[in-house]
């Protein structure tokens, strides 16, 4: 049964949750081939589909499992595996579920939403091929109203996942890794993302949005109805309202223009995150039928060839970085809450531009860019402007469009046809498809050279785009000295978290930002080289994070990048606190690089790292040197080291504005456990992070603490994964232990479905004093889902009839296998209208492993006439009643595919058959 719905638009539309109870099976499985006539002519047919990918398949042995879910993560390291994707074997896995649909909802527009599933998916509805999705990180929306069954006979998904594809040169998961839906709608309604409502500026403060909203109708007439668009202010206020009549003929889409005014509003910026929501509704003979809501912002956009890019007319220096999309612990099944801690994680370093690197990213991962405040490079993952892919394209573009963080569309990352004919024409036609979608944005693409070619791509896009390149930035922008210029990736630095001396036996480098690429530079090197040329708009780190794959310039044992500025946990690097005070101009910051936990008498580089005009540092409280500050190289010391603190003192117009020190600790005696937040929410989906470290008896951090610590979650949560940033660690991201690295590691617990209690988290390690925290957790109704549906049971649903008479038939003759046509084909219900007294009906099935000690009955929902029941030859029951009743027979013990006759005597001028479902089931 659907659950009760909570949904506030129950009555017209409703989003459901569709992540519990999926069934699972790790590795592909194969059918044998298909050899006789009747099998090869039933494979043929609609709703046949075979094996796991079919309505009846014993699955009752596999995995139970909530959604979303990377099965890559879960599984070990293989050196012999992939390195790109971080050593993890993917391979190929199967989902299955099950789903009952209320009779009282037959009419209504039915469709599965899949957020993106990691990497080819083949989606069945009821043996029904429904769908196929080449691209791991692209939605699917299935109508699957065509094919549903209503009430207790359940429907039946079914995905397999071929996650031996690869789109990419990173860690990219495995498995049905974000969220899925089952939305219900009116038949007349707006289709999913069919509400195109981007502001554009009229003149000065006057706005427009030129609102199209798609209409669909899947009802039996035509649709007349009114569509109703309404624009709230960021306070909820009314301040636009539009409505059109129009008609939706049947089995047809329709395009409503609603343009709307809206007189000065509230702008959309960085700091100031304004955001109008844009409401639509679909009224049928005055009932609201359809209801859909978006939020948008009003902000201007431009890119200046000379002076780089303008938000509202204000300059604005990207401040960017790339990212994948894996965090610690999880894969790329990152919950929506660990988001916002990445994204709120980089704000905190001062980044205001995100390029979702190369692929698009979660829908829920935008909204909180518009609401945290970063402008974003939407970029497209695969270069092909065939029709298949030019539909991925045209997906995430009108998806993605009424974002206002989104400021550039990027329709390719690093192509070896880039400075090709061939690039430039198929470029050309990427651009054009996404113009069409939305013109309010420049279209790029991020070029890796060739951009000072005759011809080449960069002639097809609104903004160039420079992957590294730094030699060629001035040449490119003399001889084009109109074209806007960015780059759109740059760094590529390498930095292993809290090592301060490379050792390349190790695979561990050292975080003073002296290591870079070949075709890189260093975080300083870059950031002067874009800072210093207002031509380039900004640039984008390579990468804010860490991520799974590109271990680079190390292979195995490393199974992950060093790239990042934060590892995968979102722990800082020294990249960090570099950008850091090279971003964020607001406040005084002072950091200090390493930390103070040497050997007597060793020499020591010391970074500081300054946002103010002086800074001056002090051992012991001994000065040991003051240095005017450098914005871009950073200032070093070389200092003996001496057990105690380092002190640095940052000092504006001679006055001290900050400070900061590291101290020597002793001995780990215990840990601790810091949680990212001080609450969560019992919704089944909320999680944290929880910092774990170890402290000396005074209680400072042990920087090199390396214990392996030991978790237990109880309560209303559990432990979905863990990591510690140690690129050369091989734990068990799920397991129940983990050790620290350079001090830390990280736990990530998530609430459980079922919440209530709070959530108590320890932790131990040997000869260590435990930590312990408990995690309040608040109550709150659970995001509208849709019940998980156990089949335990075999439907019998295709079935031969054959023709009725007056004189009793053989319910065992034989029929020829490639006889197709004397008998006739049906599914129950099977009703016989008065006429012939004798109806035969074969059917064939295999029961679950399960059943075959006889513990098994067939049963028959109702059957009307007398009946006998025959199954292998042997008759196993009877119903000795004309009356319409269900019947229950034993099913005999044994395995392997049964042959049922069903043979039904009619009373004398009355109907008779099969009129319900036919079950095998085990007996209760
Ligand atoms: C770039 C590429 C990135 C990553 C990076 C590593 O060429 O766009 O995906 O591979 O190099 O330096």
């Amino acid at each position: 049964m659907l659950a009760c719905t909570l949904n506030a638009n129950a009555a017209t539309r409703e989003r459901l949750s569709l992540d519990r109870g999926w069934l699972f099976h790790q590795g592909d499985l194969v059918e044998p081939p298909i050899v006789g006539h009747e099998e090869s002519y039933s494979n043929a047919k609609a709703g046949n589909a075979g094996g796991a990918a079919g309505n009846e398949y014993d699955d009752s042995d596999w995995r139970r499992l909530n959604l979303p879910h990377d099965w890559a993560v879960e599984g070990p390291f293989d050196p012999k595996a992939n390195v790109a994707q971080g050593y993890r074997p993917r391979g190929i896995g199967w989902y299955r579920r099950y789903l009952k649909v209320d009779p009282a909802d037959r009419g209504k527009y039915f469709e599965l939403q899949f957020d993106a599933i990691a990497t080819h998916a083949t989606v069945w509805v009821n043996g029904n091929v429904v769908n196929r999705n080449w691209s791991g990180y692209n939605a699917s929306y299935i109508d699957i109203t065509p094919y549903l069954r209503y009430g207790d006979s359940l429907n039946t998904i079914a995905i397999r996942v071929d996650a031996e594809a690869m789109e990419g040169w990173w860690y990219e998961g495995a498995g049905i890794y974000r969220h899925s839906w089952l939305v219900k709608r009116s038949p007349v309604h707006v289709i999913t993302d069919g509400v195109h409502a981007t502001p554009r500026q009229v003149k000065g403060k006057q706005w427009s949005i030129p609102v199209e909203v798609t209409l669909n109708n899947s009802g039996k007439t035509t649709g007349d109805v009114t569509v109703e668009v309404t624009v709230f202010d960021p306070a909820g206020k009314q301040v636009a309202k539009r409505t059109e009549r129009a008609s939706v003929n049947v089995l047809a889409t329709s395009a409503v223009k609603l343009p709307v005014t809206i007189n000065d509003p509230a702008l959309w910026s960085i700091e100031k995150t304004n955001l109008y929501r844009v409401t639509t509704r679909v009224l049928q003979a005055g009932k609201v039928v359809d209801e859909t809501s978006l939020h948008t912002g009003f902000r201007t956009i431009h890119f200046d060839a000379a002076q780089g890019f303008f938000l509202n007319g204000v300059h604005v220096k990207l401040q960017g970085v790339c990212i994948h999309q894996d965090h610690a612990g999880v894969g790329v099944a990152v919950p929506i809450s660990i988001w916002e801690y990445r994204l709120r994680r980089l704000k905190e370093m001062g980044v205001n531009a995100i390029r979702f690197s190369h692929n698009a990213v979660a829908s829920e991962v935008l909204d909180l860019v518009d609401r945290m405040g970063f402008v974003v490079m939407d970029e497209n993952r695969n270069f092909n402007p065939s029709p298949d892919y030019m539909k991925q394209l045209e997906w995430m573009v009108k998806r993605d469009r009424h974002h206002p963080g989104i400021i550039l569309w990027s329709v390719f990352n690093e192509e070896p046809v880039q400075a090709t004919e061939v690039g430039y024409e198929m470029v050309r036609r990427m651009a054009a498809v996404v113009k069409s979608l939305d013109d309010t944005r420049p279209v790029t693409a991020a070029m890796n050279g060739g951009f000072l070619t005759e011809l080449n791509v960069s002639h097809a896009v609104d903004v160039v785009g420079s992957n590294y390149q730094v030699k060629d930035y001035d040449r490119y922008h003399k001889a084009h000295p109109n074209k806007p210029f960015t780059s759109s990736e740059d760094t590529s630095a390498f930095m292993t978290r809290g090592e301060y001396k490379t050792d390349k036996e190790k695979n561990l480098i050292s975080s003073y930002d002296d290591d870079a690429a070949k075709w890189g530079n260093t975080h300083r090197d870059a950031w002067q080289a874009i800072d210093t040329r207002p031509f380039v708009a900004g640039g984008f780190v390579w990468t804010g994070f860490d991520y799974r794959g590109e271990p680079t310039p190390n292979e195995w044992p490393s199974v992950s990048s060093v790239f990042g500025i934060m590892d995968m946990n979102g722990f800082a690097k020294t990249a960090y606190y570099i950008h850091q005070v090279q971003w964020i101009k607001d406040k005084p910051l002072i950091h200090i690089a390493p930390h103070w936990n040497w050997t007597k008498g060793e020499n020591v580089r010391v970074m500081v790292m300054a946002n103010v005009e002086t800074i001056k540092l002090l051992l012991n409280g001994r000065e040991l040197g003051e240095q005017k500050v450098d914005p871009y190289r950073m200032n070093n010391f070389n200092v003996a080291f001496e057990p105690g603190k380092l002190e640095a003192i940052g000092y504006k117009g001679g006055k001290e504005v900050v400070r900061t020190a590291v101290e020597t600790t002793g001995e780990a005696v215990s840990l601790e456990l810091i949680p990212d937040r001080a609450q969560l929410t019992g919704d089944g989906l909320d999680a944290l992070p929880i910092t774990v470290r170890a402290l000396d008896a005074q209680g400072r951090a042990v920087p090199l603490a390396q214990n392996e610590v030991t978790f237990a979650v109880t309560g209303g949560g559990r432990s979905i994964g863990h990591g510690n940033g140690d690129p050369n660690s091989h734990e068990d991201e799920k397991g129940a232990t983990r050790r620290l690295f350079n001090g830390l590691a990280q736990l990530i617990v998530q609430t459980n479905y079922e919440a209530g209690d709070d959530v108590t988290v320890t932790a131990t390690a040997a000869g260590l004093k435990a930590a312990r925290v408990t995690i309040p957790v608040k109550r709150v109704a659970a995001v509208p889902y849709v019940e998980p549906a156990d089949a335990p049971l075999t439907f019998v649903r295709s079935w031969r009839i054959a023709p009725d008479g007056d004189a009793r038939p053989d319910p065992n003759q034989t029929l020829a296998a490639f006889d197709m046509n004397t008998w006739g084909w049906g599914s129950p219900p099977m009703r016989a209208a008065a006429g012939g007294k004798y109806h035969l009906y074969r059917a064939s099935f295999t029961p679950r492993k399960n059943l075959a000690d006889g513990t098994g009955l067939i049963r028959f929902a109702a059957i009307k006439g007398k009946a006998e029941i025959w199954l292998n030859g042997q008759l196993i029951g009877k119903k000795d009643s004309y009356a319409a009743a269900p019947l229950d027979v034993t099913l005999p013990a044994g395995s392997g595919k049964c042959e049922i006759n069903v043979l039904i005597e009619a009373e004398a001028g009355q109907g008779s058959g099969i009129e319900g479902d036919v079950t095998i089931e085990p007996s209760k």
